[in-house]
């Protein structure tokens, strides 16, 4: 999906965001576990207000392990609750049901104490285009779910559906753009496809990528591609490498567009540098 975020559009997201934040309990915020830093919109927060929020590393499959683990820890030091799930299989979303549980805890017992009925708690979903929010979304409301139509108090023309038969999601997620700070982080939205196409060079990406996993994942790009050692290379002659071995050829020369899409191509499956863009440490 690509959207061209013209300031119209943005005070449009950030009303809308704004206005449902106003009728949930809890805002799952999902970012992608491979950026968790340049995948979230810092004006999010503000918007939040002082509801609670849990931070959903989503598309775990795609990075490594104790990358995951320490952004976690990271997120938590910095008082907020995170989950790491991967949204195609569920993986982690008991967690994310056990989290929820845990943010209402306090609200739910003040409204024990006032003798009111504990109804189930509110949740809505957010973020930035492309990180996973409607597979997200479909996948945690799945089967066992049932749509439970305007509540009281509740503005018409919103749908709520009731998942496990004791939590309340807003069915369609709140969309926001995503804040580009350097030029770093635009490489980055871009190798991980959160950008559309045409905001981005591919040759650039690709060879930013390249550059990555030379530096952070040696070895990787030789193993991936039954290249020799491309220690000393420069990024040209690792895309002549690449296109050479896989047989793109344009004419007599090797065809060096189809190497950088097939880099770019390859790094989003997750068949090359595992390691999270944003590094856990970095500030
Ligand atoms: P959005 O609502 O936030 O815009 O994102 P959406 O759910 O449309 O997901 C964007 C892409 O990310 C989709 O791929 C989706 O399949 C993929 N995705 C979502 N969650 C995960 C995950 O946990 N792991 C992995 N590996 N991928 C995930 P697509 O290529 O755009 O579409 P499709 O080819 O899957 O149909």
């Amino acid at each position: 999906m690509s959207i061209n975020w013209f300031p119209g559009h943005m005070v449009k997201a950030r009303k809308e965001i704004s206005e449902n934040i106003k009728l949930v309990d809890i805002i799952i915020e999902i970012v992608d576990a491979r950026a968790p830093m340049s995948t979230r919109n810092p004006e999010l927060e503000k918007l939040f207000a002082q509801k609670p929020v849990l931070v959903v590393l989503n598309k775990m499959d795609l990075v490594d392990a104790n990358d995951v683990k320490a952004w976690i820890k990271r997120i938590n030091r910095e008082k907020a609750a995170a989950v790491a799930v991967n949204a195609l299989n569920r993986q982690g979303f008991q967690a994310v049901m056990r989290e929820i549980e845990k943010l209402y805890k306090p609200a739910a017992e003040a409204m024990l104490e006032r003798g009111w009925r504990v109804r189930p708690p509110r949740v809505m979903v957010v973020g930035i285009p492309n990180v996973g929010k409607s597979t997200f979304l479909n996948s945690v409301v799945g089967r066992k779910s049932a749509k439970t139509g305007p509540q009281p108090g509740v503005t018409r023309g919103k749908q709520w559906v009731r998942v496990e038969g004791k939590i309340d999601f807003l069915d369609t997620p709140g969309l926001m753009w995503p804040k580009v700070d350097s030029p770093e982080q635009g490489l980055k939205l871009a190798s991980l496809a959160l950008v559309g196409e045409k905001a981005y060079n591919s040759t650039e990406v690709a060879y930013y990528i390249v550059r990555t996993t030379l530096e952070q994942s040696p070895g990787t790009i030789e193993t991936r591609y039954k290249v020799d050692s491309l220690e000393g290379l420069n990024e040209e002659q690792v895309f002549e490498k690449i296109a050479l071995r896989k047989g793109f050829i344009d004419g007599e020369s090797p065809d060096l567009q189809r190497a950088v899409n097939d880099v770019i191509t390859e790094y989003r499956k997750g068949h090359l540098l595992k390691i999270a863009l944003d590094r856990p440490d970095m500030l």
